[in-house]
């Protein structure tokens, strides 16, 4: 798609289903090119730099795996290496290293300081994770399950546990994609409101759903696919015992997963804690997919990355 040239990717609120689709039909094209040992490089003598403010394996290898795949160089650059860690501004930061680059991916805490950069920035910007999103990996979820399943549409999702940066981009992503989804979550640990009227609006237009519960078996009865996160994401380390307390009944196990469909998918961003969301049976069951989620990060993002950056 000609229109994603140029584009940032800074939330699946921003892009249609048909660009979506395109993205993770490019994403399957580009990992069977990859194993196939078909060279695509379509990024020859480009550069992503990549910003991040928090901890990283999945998204900084596969970014910068992916980039040299691609043909192109993808530079690490810590905060606190740069002058923004001293105080320089986002918006001279950005105008800066778009003189060099020809794309920038970013991991950081507040979601305005993505969208203070994409402003300030005349390259792409790529959201690789804030507290309020993470939408690289919500791309390469669905990816996945469109493997296993041969289908989106009318599936269903089940999420259980913190209403968080991920349960945002997977409620946008099955709205956009007209899934089912159903989160349960403890009080006091709901996902954003905004996030998710707009969910729902998305999804009356395709012929998804989203329901919000408390209850557990509620969300999971009949699921085609069962996700969880930590309890306590990254920048929230403080909080940890007391979500201990309040998500105590929301650990994704066997009990729990036998009201799902036989045939579910049991799925999980990671980095994972055995034994608090997820039991060991579960998350190193034959129903896991885990590493599958983790692997098409670098095909997802590949495709994202050809279709914004050539
Ligand atoms: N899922 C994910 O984004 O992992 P990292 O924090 O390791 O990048
Ligand atoms: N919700 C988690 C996801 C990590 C990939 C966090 O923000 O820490």
């Amino acid at each position: 798609a000609a229109s994603l040239k140029g584009r940032d990717f800074l939330g699946l609120v921003d892009y249609t289903p048909e660009e979506i689709r395109y993205l993770l039909d490019l994403a399957i094209d580009l990992k069977k090119k990859q194993k196939s040992g078909q060279p695509f490089q379509p990024l020859k003598g480009k550069t992503l730099g990549m910003i991040f403010e928090k901890s990283s394996t999945r998204t900084r290898v596969s970014f910068e795996v992916g980039m040299y795949q691609l043909g192109g160089h993808a530079l690490f650059l810590s905060k606190n290496d740069l002058q923004l860690g001293r105080g320089e501004t986002i918006w001279d930061t950005a105008q800066t290293m778009s003189r060099y680059l020809d794309g920038i991916m970013i991991r950081t805490y507040a979601h305005r300081t993505v969208i203070d950069l994409a402003r300030g920035a005349t390259v792409p910007v790529i959201n690789g994770l804030t507290d309020r999103s993470h939408p690289c990996q919500a791309l390469a979820d669905y990816q996945t399950v469109l493997e296993r399943k041969g289908k989106l549409q009318g599936l269903k999702i089940a999420y259980i546990g913190d209403g968080n940066n991920m349960v945002h981009s997977l409620m946008m992503g099955a709205a956009k994609l007209g899934m089912h989804m159903a989160v349960a979550s403890p009080e006091g640990y709901d996902p954003d409101p905004e996030v998710v009227k707009n969910s729902r609006e998305n999804a009356a237009l395709t012929g998804g759903s989203l329901l919000l519960t408390r209850d557990t078996r509620e969300a999971i009865e009949n699921a085609d696919v069962v996700y969880t996160d930590v309890w306590a994401s990254m920048g929230f380390e403080s909080e940890q015992a007391a979500r201990e307390i309040a998500f105590k009944n929301y650990q994704v196990n066997e009990e729990m997963t036998s009201y799902a469909k036989k045939d579910y998918l049991f799925m999980h961003c990671l980095p994972a804690h055995r034994g608090e969301e997820v039991s060991e049976g579960v998350i190193d069951g034959p129903n896991s997919i885990i590493f599958d989620q983790a692997e098409n990060r670098l095909h997802a993002q590949k495709a994202v990355m050809a279709a914004l950056m050539s």
